[in-house]
This record gives structure tokens, C-alpha cells and sequence, in this order.
């Protein structure tokens, strides 16, 4: 490789620097002005929902989410194992517990089949995560929470634009979260998001979102309940307006670089790429493979190091929940098991995934995974 190649780098070919400009000339840099607002709009509209309200990353979204919900003390939300410990994190932060659901050997996402052994009369929720960009079986698990009661929240962290039956994740949930971290599909630098149809629930996010201060009433420093600075400033949000702006465009980009990866790569023996759900249009966030052990003849670690040697960055997975000692510490059971959840971890990793990466640079790393694994 020329020049080494980042596993993955933000895409910022459109407006991003007049609205930064414009923001910081016109001194509203915090987090009142006009790009919050409508960045909010705009990304509402993408998603399909009425509301949206901005906040400072994906972690806090869920949180936010959560506490709008009521969901505290006492309580039980079911989460996949395998995930981002943001998942797991911000069901602590409301004081609930999380409860873990091995993924499925296909889509890697939460495993339908395996969710309702897991509720108890104290399950409030399900947080269904969209795996790298591949939508989760939502009619399955719309069905379920209609059947217990259960309230969904999306962690929709990795999956802006993914859609599931024709329509936009994040809007089949109470609330939807994103994240706007730097090697998402869309970025802020840091940032996040939730949505909703739902007005009280929306209400809510904007009342805890900003210390509690009352959504329309008067500044009078007097507060009812204990609220989060998680504002969003108008500069994070000059960036977001301008990468949704080309949300189309670049949820292109990154399902055109996997169809190449998967072209590239999909004849040699033991590498396995995630499966899309039936009715799913996945936005492949991170291009990941896992080396199935009993056919590829080589190891995972072999071959990141042939990729590092020449140029090529990788990643490796989540680690699973279950597994997490920080988990075990504040309570939840992790007696269960999670083979699909440690196989993914132990097998894979992820491929350089940037939007704009060339077809070039796809297939000389294709080029050289090829190499290596014939030998
Ligand atoms: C599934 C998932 N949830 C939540 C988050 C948290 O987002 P952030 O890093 O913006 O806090 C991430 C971040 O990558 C994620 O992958």
C-alpha cells in the first residue's frame, strides 16, 4: 500500500466548513442557533419522524432516552451481548439492569429467538442495536413488546439511513438513538441524536437534555427534577446539517465499498461476512469479517499482521457484555452463555470503512487478504 490506510476516517466533502464559518463569524458557537435547530429538522425528516432532539454523543442519547421513559431502579432492559458497552452503560446510568441476549450467527444482531426467556415482570424495554449498520428483525421484536408491554429503544448508533421493511431505523421505537462519532456514516466529531413521534416523549428529552430547565417556562433557576447538561453546541451541529445534507449520498458510498468487499472476497474458504436480515437494507457502518477457525487456514492475528505490514489498519470486535468487568461488578447475571457473541469476538474484525475509500485501495486489500490466505 502507498500510504497507510485508517481503518476508518470521517467524510466531509460538503458544506461543513461555510456552516462552521458562518457560526463562528457570527459569535453563536454554544449551543443555542439556528444549526441545532435545524439539524434536528433535517434529520427528523431523513429518519421519518416528527422530533428530534441533539445531544452531545450516542452514549448520552440512550440514556436521555431511557430517563424520558421512566425507566429506573428496579427495572430490567434487555440488550444484546454483543454491542458497544454504550448500550450496557447507559442502562446502568438510569439505574436499571441491563440483561443479555446472544446475538444471531447470521446477522449478528440480537437473537429474536433467545429474547423472551429473558423477560421477567421487571423488564421495561428492549434495546434493539443495529449491528454495523444491519437493521434488526423488528417485526419479531415489535411483536414482543407489544406482547409484554415493553417499551423499545433503538440503539441505532451505527445504522443512520439503514432501513427495515421500507422504513428508516429509528423510527420504530419509542425513542431512536445515534451517535455522531467520527467514523460513523454521519459525523459531528462527537454528537448524537434521539427521535421520536411521540411529543411528550419529546418533551421530555429536551426538559433533561438541558439541566431540567422548564422546556417554555420561565428562566427562573428553580428546578423539579435532576436533570443533564447533554446539549449539542451550534458548531457540532453546523457540521451535522452538512453531512445530512449528503446522508443519501453517503449511505451509497459505504453499501457500494461492502458489495465490493464481498465480491472480492466471498470465494475463499472460512471468511464470513454478516448476513443481512430479510427485509433489511443495511448501511455497512464497519466492513467486518470473521475467520471461521475449522476452514480458514490461517489465524485472525496472522492476518492482521500481513495487513499491518502492509499499510492496512484493522479493528477488532466488541467484546461481549457477559464479559465485562465492569458489568459483573454493578450486578448483572452473566452466568448464561454467548457462543455467537464470542465467536464474532474472537474471529473478527473490522476492515478499513471509510465512505470515501476508492474501489482502488478496496481491492488492493482484497488483493492482499487473497494473497495471504492462499498460501
Ligand atoms: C452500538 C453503539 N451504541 C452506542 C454508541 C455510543 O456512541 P458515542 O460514541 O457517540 O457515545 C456506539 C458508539 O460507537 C455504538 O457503536
Amino acid at each position: 500500500m502507498k500510504e497507510f490506510v485508517p481503518v476508518c476516517e470521517p467524510f466531509l466533502n460538503g458544506n461543513e466548513l461555510t456552516y462552521i464559518t458562518d457560526a463562528v463569524s457570527t459569535g453563536w458557537i454554544s449551543s443555542s442557533g439556528k444549526y441545532v435547530s435545524a439539524f434536528e429538522e433535517e434529520f427528523a425528516k431523513y429518519c421519518g419522524v416528527k422530533y428530534a432532539v441533539a445531544v452531545c454523543n450516542g452514549t448520552v442519547a440512550i440514556h436521555l432516552a431511557l430517563a424520558a421513559l421512566g425507566i429506573g431502579k428496579g427495572d430490567e432492559v434487555i440488550i444484546p451481548s454483543f454491542t458497544m458497552i454504550a448500550t450496557a452503560y447507559a442502562v446502568c446510568y438510569v439505574g436499571a439492569v441491563p440483561v443479555f441476549v446472544d446475538a444471531d450467527k447470521n446477522t449478528w444482531n440480537i437473537d429474536v429467538t433467545k429474547i423472551e426467556e429473558k423477560i421477567t415482570p421487571r423488564t421495561k424495554a428492549i434495546i434493539p442495536v443495529h449491528i454495523f449498520g444491519n437493521p434488526c428483525n423488528m417485526d419479531a421484536i415489535e411483536e414482543l413488546a407489544r406482547k409484554h408491554h415493553l417499551y423499545i429503544v433503538e440503539d441505532a448508533a451505527e445504522a443512520h439511513g439503514a432501513e427495515y421493511n421500507g422504513r428508516k431505523v429509528g423510527s420504530f421505537s419509542s425513542i431512536g438513538c445515534f451517535s455522531f462519532f467520527a467514523n460513523k456514516n454521519l459525523t459531528t466529531g462527537e454528537g448524537g441524536m434521539v427521535v421520536t413521534d411521540d411529543e411528550h416523549l419529546y418533551e421530555q428529552c429536551r426538559y433533561f437534555k438541558n439541566m431540567c430547565f422548564p422546556v417554555n417556562g420561565p428562566r427562573n433557576y428553580k428546578h423539579d427534577d435532576i436533570g443533564f447538561n447533554y446539549r449539542m453546541s451550534n458548531l457540532h451541529a453546523a457540521i451535522g446539517l452538512a453531512q445530512v445534507e449528503k446522508a443519501n449520498e453517503y449511505r451509497e458510498m459505504r453499501i457500494h465499498n461492502a458489495q465490493i468487499y464481498q465480491r472480492e472476497l466471498s470465494g475463499i474458504p472460512g471468511i464470513v461476512f454478516q448476513k443481512d436480515e430479510a427485509k433489511s437494507k443495511n448501511v455497512h457502518w464497519m466492513n467486518t469479517i470473521v475467520l471461521d477457525p475449522g476452514k480458514y487456514g490461517r489465524t485472525k492475528e496472522e492476518l492482521i499482521a500481513h495487513l499491518k505490514e502492509n499499510g492496512v489498519d484493522t479493528r477488532l470486535l466488541f467484546v461481549s457484555m457477559a464479559r465485562q468487568k465492569a458489568l459483573q461488578d454493578y450486578g448483572c447475571d452473566c452466568s448464561d452463555k454467548y457462543p455467537v457473541t464470542d465467536w464474532l469476538t474472537e474471529n473478527g474484525f473490522y476492515l478499513p470503512s471509510a465512505s470515501n475509500l476508492s474501489e482502488g485501495i478496496i481491492k488492493e486489500i482484497c488483493r492482499l487478504i487473497k494473497e495471504f490466505s492462499s498460501k
